[in-house]
C-alpha cells in the first residue's frame, strides 16, 4: 500500500492510472476508521481497480468551538484497516498541501445545505463541499463511496457533482450500527460507557417515528412527537432537531408521502450525534 502526503505525488499516480484505463475509486475519510468505514472500503473494493482511501482531517469543515484539535488521529490503526482491506493508496494531505498560502476559493452551497447541520454548524457543509471538490479534482475517481449515516452530506456531494459536472459516480452505504443500534462513528470515542448506552436512545427514537409511520399515521407532527416523546425520557439527552423530510431536498414535511428520511441530532454532554432513517411506504392497493 502506498502512502502519499502531497496533493502532487497524488494527482500524478492519478493521472498514470487514468492513461492506463484503470478505474479510480476513492473512500473518503477523516481517518480514526471503524467498520462503517470498513464497509464502504469493502464495497469500494468490488467497483475499482485502484482504490485510494484519503484520510484528512480537514479544519476547514470544523467550527472555532469544535473539536478539530482533539479529533481522534490513530494513524498505525487505520493503516493496518486500508492494509488488510486492500487498500492501494492512503492519501493523507497535510493541511499545507490542501490550503496552501494564499488559498481563496470555496464552493457555494446549494439549498440542500442550509438547515438542519447546516444551521447549527455554520462552517461545516461550506469546508466539506470545498474539500471534497479539491478531494475529487487530485484523486479523479470514477466512484466516491460516502456513508448514509451522514445524510445531509451525502445529499449535499450528489447535488455537488451534479450541478458541477464532477462526473464522479456516488454511492452511499447504509450506516452500520453496533448490536445495540447505535450509529458508528469516530466521534463515539467521546462517549463514556454510561453516555453510550444512553446514546441508542436516538436510534430508539427514530425507529419509533419509523413505527408510527409504518402503523398508517401521515401527520408529520405526530410523527416527530412520536420521536421526541421516546428522547424525552433520557433527561441527560438535549435535541438539536428531530424532522421529517423529504429524502432528495432535505425541506420538512408536513404529511408523510411514499418516501420520507427521518433526521435526528442530540447532545450528551459536550458529544453531539446525529442519525437518521429512510422509510419507505408499501403501496397501498386501490379497490
Ligand atoms: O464524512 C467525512 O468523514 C468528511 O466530512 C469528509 C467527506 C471526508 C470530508 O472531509
Amino acid at each position: 500500500m502506498k502512502i502519499i502526503r502531497s496533493a502532487t505525488g497524488m494527482a500524478v499516480l492519478s493521472q498514470r492510472f487514468l492513461r492506463e484505463g484503470v478505474r479510480i475509486g476513492l473512500v473518503p475519510t477523516m481517518g480514526a476508521l471503524h467498520d462503517g468505514h470498513r464497509a464502504l472500503i469493502r464495497e469500494a473494493r468490488l467497483r475499482c481497480d485502484a482504490l485510494v482511501v484519503s484520510i484528512f482531517v480537514n479544519p476547514t469543515q470544523f467550527g472555532p468551538q469544535e473539536d478539530l484539535a482533539k479529533y481522534p488521529r490513530p494513524i498505525a490503526h487505520d493503516h493496518a484497516m486500508c492494509r488488510k482491506e486492500g487498500v492501494d493508496v492512503c492519501f493523507e494531505p497535510t493541511a499545507n498541501a490542501m490550503y496552501p498560502n494564499g488559498f481563496q476559493t470555496v464552493v457555494t452551497l446549494p439549498t440542500v445545505a442550509r438547515r438542519w447541520e447546516g444551521e447549527i454548524r455554520p462552517h461545516h457543509f461550506s469546508g466539506v463541499a470545498t474539500v471534497v471538490t479539491k478531494l475529487f479534482g487530485i484523486v479523479r475517481p470514477q466512484v466516491a463511496l460516502f456513508g448514509q449515516k451522514d445524510f445531509q452530506q451525502s445529499v449535499l456531494v450528489r447535488q455537488l457533482v451534479k450541478d458541477l459536472n464532477l462526473g464522479v459516480e456516488m454511492v452511499v452505504c447504509p450506516t452500520v450500527r453496533e448490536t445495540d443500534g447505535l450509529a458508528m462513528s469516530s466521534r463515539n470515542v467521546y462517549l463514556s460507557q454510561e453516555e453510550q448506552v444512553r446514546a441508542i436512545t436516538l436510534y430508539k427514537s427514530l425507529r419509533a417515528g419509523a413505527e408510527v409511520i409504518r402503523r398508517g399515521v401521515t401527520d408529520g407532527k405526530a410523527v416527530q412527537s412520536a420521536m421526541a416523546h421516546v428522547l424525552k425520557k433520557e433527561p441527560a439527552i438535549t435535541i438539536d432537531y428531530l424532522a421529517l423530510c423529504d429524502p432528495s431536498t432535505l425541506e420538512p414535511l408536513c404529511d408523510v408521502t411514499s418516501r420520507v428520511v427521518l433526521l435526528g441530532a442530540v447532545r450528551i454532554g459536550s458529544v453531539r450525534l446525529i442519525d437518521n432513517l429512510l422509510v419507505t411506504l408499501p403501496r397501498r392497493s386501490s379497490k
